[in-house]
């Protein structure tokens, strides 16, 4: 995810560029640029860290072109760097990109453009763009012709900045997959990745829809769909304040990351499945054939929500590949004695990166001489830098303390994994393989049918919400739901909360059940599922109230249960990621109500980068 800001008018645009980046730097801010339209080329600024860098970069300096881009980044393909940073060029710097996405056939165009005399400068993805319509302009005269011909060519997703000094005073923009509006003005027009950034100057937007290109001018805005058709366009007027338009309009950050999970699946996903050949693309996390048929055992460690998704992974890679998986929580596994091999692997989870004891453990596993990989969803982090390799999660910035769509999208990374590591080893069968990868690129469109019942969650957590302690229960892969269900209750809306194995209440936790505790049951169809549902009795038969996450239309749950939240079926092995979401949902609606800071608890950082 990173931030696209573009401006062309009578006004000085480089103000106008670095105060709508500062406005999207939620999106990311590992390295940021501006390219204006000079006199004779284009003045180019770029610089690694925060915008505010860049605004430093350019205070002393004149700058007075009114057309120009600017651009905030959150590295995907290449680290943070001035070379890595946006705007980027064409060889002979006449056409200037800003690009939000990801170009998933970027190494063959790259290479083809390359035999053809092409000079790169940056590992980015989105250098091949520039280069690209500096090819097409060889045949076509018009940009917007080059640039639709060149987006012909690329695979995935993208926001699209572009501007030529061949034809001052014009930006043309495109999308796919990822956000773009227009910002329409007097004497003066705007493109932009969200409405933050454009706010101060107008209210009055168009939203492009996929698959769109724009040609937009200080005094008129052209749009046009795939086949280059005028398209006519809504104009929207916009009647948020400017903190709500951060938050897109959420009331928080946590709710609006909850709503973002199948976008960011979806980015997670991009590029890596290949149902039809059953085929997995995770070449690039630097695991060699003979290594993955020799790993005898992979400990997995992390904190948190991310040491709870290594609690999922370990049910995954037991099942599936049959291989020995412990998963630990980083303060512990630092202390003790770990009995850890050459031929293991080592994977840490982490959103940040930063987190101290996950990497302490992990340089731990290194001097071992233990293979690594990280999990991990910023690109130029410690955890980044110090694994062997690495996936990378797409969930973009993650604002709220609370983790949600990281979660998510860590799930997403370990299913990968599971599948790659299986089919090499050949620990899953093709059709299995294809089987699971099918009900994969369901999982975005299920999330979106459980958000769109969230007034009903709302409801249930309005009932609950003055509750002392809550338990939740689930067991197998959904054991570790269960404590995430927990975490999330506990960390925002300061209730005492414990996750138990279902099978466990009867060992200790059941003589706290009475009428006034709340027992969430992870209840979805499953080889457990009837044990659960006994389990489930005996917190009735103890008075306890049931609130179930249950698949849609089971009538067993109905009978015992106050409460039902729904999610739809899906293969036993991708619950959790279903499951979750209305856990989410729950805490968060009860933290509303019980009027707590959600976005920042208290207590809490986001990154605990100390021990
Ligand atoms: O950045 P990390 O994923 O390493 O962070 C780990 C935990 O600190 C983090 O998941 C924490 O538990 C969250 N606040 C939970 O919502």
């Amino acid at each position: 995810m990173c931030g696209i800001v573009g401006y062309t008018g009578n006004k000085a645009a480089l103000p106008i560029l670095i105060g709508g980046l500062k406005k999207l730097e939620y999106r990311g801010y590992d390295s940021a640029g501006i390219a204006i339209g000079g006199p004779s080329a284009f003045i180019l600024r770029r610089c690694k860290g925060k915008v505010s860098a860049l605004d430093k970069l350019v205070s002393s300096e004149k700058i007075n072109g009114k057309t120009g881009l600017g651009h905030t980044r959150w590295a995907t393909h290449g680290q943070p760097s001035e070379e890595n940073a946006h705007p980027h060029t064409d060889c002979r710097g006449r056409i200037v990109v800003v690009h939000n996405g990801i170009i998933e056939n970027y190494i063959a165009l790259r290479k083809k453009l390359k035999a053809k005399k092409h000079k790169f400068r940056s590992e980015t993805d989105t250098e091949i763009i520039p280069h690209l319509i500096e090819e097409k302009l060889k045949k076509e005269k018009n940009l917007l012709k080059a640039v639709r011909k060149a987006i012909a060519d690329i695979r995935g997703s993208y926001a699209l900045g572009i501007m030529s000094s061949d034809e001052p005073g014009t930006i043309i923009a495109a999308r796919k997959d990822t956000p773009l509006i227009i910002g329409l003005g007097k004497n003066e027009n705007f493109i932009a990745s969200d409405i933050p950034a454009i706010l101060k100057h107008t209210r009055d937007i168009i939203l492009l829809d996929d698959m769109e290109t724009a040609v937009i001018k200080p005094d008129s805005v052209a749009v046009f769909d795939s086949a280059g058709r005028t398209v006519k366009k809504k104009i929207s007027r916009i009647r948020w304040n400017p903190s709500m338009a951060e938050r897109e309009g959420y009331r928080h950050f946590m709710l609006k990351e909850i709503f973002e999970q199948p976008r960011a699946i979806q980015d997670t996903l991009r590029g890596k499945l290949n149902p039809a050949k059953g085929y997995i693309h995770l070449e690039d996390i630097g695991l060699t054939v003979p290594y993955v048929k020799k790993i005898r055992k992979i400990f997995i460690v992390a904190c948190g929500t991310a040491y709870h998704a290594g609690m999922v992974g370990k049910f995954l890679i037991e099942k599936m590949l049959g291989i020995p998986c412990e998963t630990d929580i980083a303060s512990e596994f630092r202390y003790r004695s770990p009995v850890m091999n050459k031929s293991d692997l080592f994977i840490i989870i982490s959103q940040s990166g930063e987190t101290a004891d996950t990497l302490a453990a992990l340089r731990m596993a290194k001097k071992r001489g233990l293979k690594t990989l990280s999990i991990c969803n910023v690109i130029g982090s410690s955890a980044a830098r110090e694994t062997n390799g690495m996936i990378f999660t797409h969930a973009g910035p993650e604002i709220g303390v609370a983790s949600t769509k990281a979660f998510t999208t860590q799930l997403i990374a370990l299913y990968l994994l599971t599948l790659y590591l299986g089919r090499i080893r050949g620990a899953i069968p093709r059709q299995e393989a294809v089987r699971i990868m099918t009900a994969i690129l369901n999982i975005p469109q299920q999330i979106r049918l459980i958000l769109r019942k969230s007034k009903a969650i709302a409801k249930t957590a309005r009932k609950y919400s003055k509750k002392r302690d809550f338990l939740y229960i689930g067991r197998n892969l959904n054991y570790p739901i269960a404590l995430e269900g927990a975490l999330k209750l506990k960390e925002i809306s300061y209730i005492h909360a414990e996750g138990y194995a279902a099978g466990e209440m009867k060992h200790g936790p059941i003589a706290l059940i009475d009428k006034d505790m709340p027992i969430v049951a992870i209840a979805t169809a499953g080889g457990v599922y009837e044990k659960l549902l006994s389990n489930v009795q005996e917190a009735r038969a103890r008075n306890g109230i049931i609130i179930a996450v249950a698949n849609t239309g089971d009538k067993n749950i109905s009978k015992s249960a106050s409460d039902v939240l729904c999610v739809p079926v899906t293969l036993e092995e991708l619950s959790p990621l279903l499951n979750v979401i209305p856990l989410q949902l729950l805490s968060y609606y009860i933290a509303l109500y019980r009027r707590c800071d959600i976005d920042q608890p208290r207590n809490l950082a986001k990154s605990v980068v100390v021990e």
